[in-house]
């Protein structure tokens, strides 16, 4: 047993570390990385996505010929080359942005940190989807916004809501937060015609709208819809190589107008000065020496077997009373039973039988999913999702069956 640390300090913190969560995502790393726990838990890239060998020829090459430069600081909105880099990918994804437009961040948590940094007051309303990607509502939460949840549907937010709200404010939300391919958690996708419609509101309320894409390239049927910032230049473009690349290099960016871009500069020189040159040419190095279309196609097609095997194992084992999202790209499925069951209650059972996934509302600001779990398929092998869900499924049973005892006794006790 581990010895209770007391917290002298406890009168000495600011009110903000009081806000702050640990999301259950990342407390469960621990116990999700235990061998022998199947994990669906963490949004992690499979490690047959990572090529050794051109990440030892890359680190040799920078030590052999950049040493210099990479141990060295850099400009605080990352090296010109990097983000010649991203403005490359970002073309992929149908988007003509120029290397000044762009600032080099560790990762786009860093991104999402910044970009509340500097927009958000204490009580400043924003728009989220619900479900969102967990890492974003925590750094939104320590500065206090007033935050306005948005159910969203099979194509993406539902529009009639948002419109509904929007209509409502005298003063709009300043800004909303979109994960428009492969959502996370929910593995959805926001449709074209959703995303002109959002970016057409943002000119008519004048809001901003931040769309996070990490999941953009991992389209299993290669095909990637136009993105948000396509449309408007109230928006804000967030970039990653974590899922396509490499979590470890903690490399993103941010591509926005420059007013924006000056603002998030300053509050990045509060943060780190600048991001790890290291990483930055090792990346570049990486890039130039893969083929990125084939090691794309090697990716997409990686994590597009993986989510078929998870979809047999859902339809072979889980109870009728269990629905799930039809990803069309990324890493999660959403899946959600119609039981009086409760997931957060339920994940310490699953454990106990070496099987972990996240549990629904740790994606809801406030309250919401608790019927729900978010399935991750990027980093076990087939064989191990198949395993994993049919154990999963023996515990979501056992809880179904245990409800409808208790619940069917007060049933019958009220016939009485
Ligand atoms: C939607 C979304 N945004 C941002 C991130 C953070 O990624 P990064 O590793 O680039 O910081 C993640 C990681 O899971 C994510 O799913």
């Amino acid at each position: 047993m581990g010895k209770k640390i007391i917290d002298k300090w406890l009168d000495l913190y600011s009110n903000r570390v009081h806000l702050m969560r640990t999301s259950a995502t990342r407390d469960l790393m621990s116990t999700a990385e235990r061998a022998d726990v199947i994990s669906f838990a963490g949004g992690m890239p499979a490690p047959e996505s990572l090529d050794k060998e051109a990440f030892r020829e890359a680190v040799a090459r920078v030590l052999e010929k950049r040493a210099e430069k990479a141990f060295q600081y850099g400009p605080t909105e990352g090296f010109y080359e990097t983000r010649e880099l991203a403005c490359q990918l970002m073309k992929r994804a149908g988007l003509k942005a120029h290397p000044n437009e762009v600032i080099v961040t560790a990762g786009a948590q860093q991104a999402l940190d910044l970009i509340a940094k500097i927009f958000l007051d204490e009580g400043s309303e924003i728009i989220v989807e619900a479900p969102s990607y967990v890492g974003a509502l925590n750094a939104f939460r320590v500065f206090q916004p007033r935050v306005i949840s948005i159910e969203i549907e099979a194509s993406g937010l539902k529009i009639d809501e948002f419109v509904r709200i929007l209509e409502e404010k005298s003063i709009p939300p300043k800004f909303v937060y979109l994960i428009p391919n492969f959502q996370n958690p929910a593995g959805t996708t926001t449709s074209l015609e959703k995303r002109k419609s959002i970016a057409e509101l943002s000119k008519e309320y004048k809001f901003v709208i931040i769309e996070d894409n990490p999941y953009g390239e991992l389209s299993f049927y290669g095909k990637q819809i136009e993105p948000v910032s396509l449309f408007t230049d109230n928006a804000i473009y967030l970039g990653s190589l974590s899922k396509i690349i490499s979590p470890g290099l903690r490399i993103g960016w941010i591509y926005a107008s420059p007013p924006i871009l000056q603002k998030i500069n300053l509050a990045k020189q509060g943060a780190d000065l600048c991001s790890s040159s290291l990483s930055q040419l090792v990346a570049i190095e990486y890039l130039s020496i893969i083929d990125f279309d084939e090691h794309i196609r090697k990716i997409r097609k990686i994590y597009s077997e993986k989510c078929k095997a998870m979809i047999k194992a859902l339809e072979e084992f889980f109870p009728e009373e269990a629905s799930w999202t039809q990803p069309e790209g990324g890493f999660f499925i959403w899946a959600t039973i119609d039981a009086e069951i409760d997931t957060d209650d339920m994940l310490s059972l699953a454990l106990e039988k070496k099987v972990a996934y996240v549990p629904g509302s740790s994606f809801y600001y406030e309250n919401g999913g608790s019927k729900s779990m978010r399935l991750s398929f990027s980093n076990p092998s087939p064989e191990e999702i198949y395993e994993g869900i049919e154990k999963l499924a023996a515990v979501i049973k056992e809880q179904i069956a245990l409800s409808k005892s208790i619940f069917g006794f007060y049933d019958k006790k009220g016939d009485r």
